[in-house]
């Protein structure tokens, strides 16, 4: 058992009244959790403290030179009264990856997973009983020491913020729209594409704000050397079912390692279906839509779940995809994640994992 000191905030919140209208990630609950690490110390004094501003040093590196990193997860209220999580030893195997990337020391992965179950726990009432909604997770660490010299920190803070959450798409499952970006890049191999660090989102700002402009939701990236090859879109991993195969981008280097990318192939293949990673140019795509063989296209995502694609706009051509509705693969694909995830069906794959 870890040890993990907990002080209750003295003013708790009013929870939000109307469970139709939480957005994303705007509405944090009564709690946080925060560690800290001091170089000849470790990682020490994880405790769970009232939500709240922290104080820091204007020079603290992180605001200077980005070094940070930060995980994506959910707790569900199920349908029986528990409370789950989802592969979260996944999240916290992804955020040691993007600490050694960005040169940050490791955590101990159990510690994490002990120390977000008691914060859900205590924070448990916070979850929305609303369908489609959940308690979205933020774990994070920031590089604290205050100095301009561009070195690794020497000290760091973890935290871990609890924010209840509707669907990321305000549109829910209806089909978004995708523009696929030929201007800017994302990543490139090599570069810090693969971790989950603020300066890939910083990196996609100024094409999602120009998507955002001709009424498109997100841009679907292109590899940063040859322009042609399909890698994600800003929240979420890509899959087309083109043919007999359900396919998405081999993990380069330059994407990120979806979790529900993961479960998804393993459900598919579960399924027998023919489920690739492989390279897949926007070339291909648009030959596949042309000749008819292109069915259907989502994205996968904590955030965005199972998000189908309707229209996809590459340079003049627009493609409308499975006439703009959800396709069969799509559809069964969120409703088996969903009820797993919710505690509705059985857990074959032994993801869910119980709070209380
Ligand atoms: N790609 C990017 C850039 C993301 O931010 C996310 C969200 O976390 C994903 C893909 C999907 O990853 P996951 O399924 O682990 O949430
Ligand atoms: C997630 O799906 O957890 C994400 O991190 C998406 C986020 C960038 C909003």
């Amino acid at each position: 058992m870890y040890e993990i000191k907990v002080e209750r905030t003295a003013a708790p919140k009013a929870k939000p009244a109307d469970e139709s209208k939480l957005g994303f990630g705007t509405i944090f609950t009564d709690h946080m959790l925060i560690m800290n690490y001091d170089k000849g110390q470790g990682w020490h004094s994880a405790r769970i403290v009232p939500y709240g501003p922290i104080p820091m040093e204007p020079s603290a590196m992180c605001l200077h030179y980005g070094q940070e990193i930060f995980e994506g997860l959910k707790a569900y209220r199920g349908d029986d009264g528990g409370v789950y999580l989802f592969r979260p030893q996944e999240n916290f195997k992804r955020l040691n990856a993007s600490c050694e990337r960005m040169c940050i020391p490791p955590l101990d992965e159990e510690l994490l997973l002990e120390s977000l179950k008691q914060l859900v726990e205590l924070d448990r009432d916070w979850i929305p009983h609303a369908k489609d909604s959940s308690l979205y997770i933020r774990p994070f660490i920031i590089a604290t020491e205050p100095k301009l010299g561009v070195k690794p920190s020497d000290s760091y803070l973890y935290m871990v913020l609890l924010s209840p959450s509707g669907p990321y798409y305000p549109t829910g499952l209806d089909p978004v729209k995708i523009y696929v970006e030929q201007s800017y890049v994302r990543a490139v191999r090599g570069g810090i594409g693969m971790a989950k660090t603020g300066g890939n989102y910083a990196a996609s700002l100024k094409a999602q704000d120009e998507a955002h402009g001709q009424n498109y939701s997100q841009v679907l990236w292109l590899d940063g050397v040859e322009r042609k090859y399909i890698e994600e879109v800003g929240a979420m991993n890509m899959f087309f079912v083109i043919g007999d195969e359900v396919v998405t981008p081999a993990l380069s280097g330059s994407i990120l390692p979806g979790i529900t990318r993961k479960s998804v192939l393993e459900l598919l293949r579960s399924w027998g279906l023919n489920a690739v990673e492989r390279r897949l140019s926007i070339d291909e795509v648009v030959e596949a839509y042309r000749s008819g063989k292109l069915a259907e296209a989502f994205g996968t995502g904590t955030a965005a779940v199972i998000s189908p694609v309707g229209e996809l706009k590459y340079d003049s051509l627009v493609m409308t995809i499975g006439g703009g509705r959800i396709g069969p693969v799509s559809q069964r694909l969120y409703d088996t994640l969903t009820a797993i995830q919710w505690g509705r069906a059985e857990d074959p794959f032994g993801w869910r994992v119980r709070v209380c």
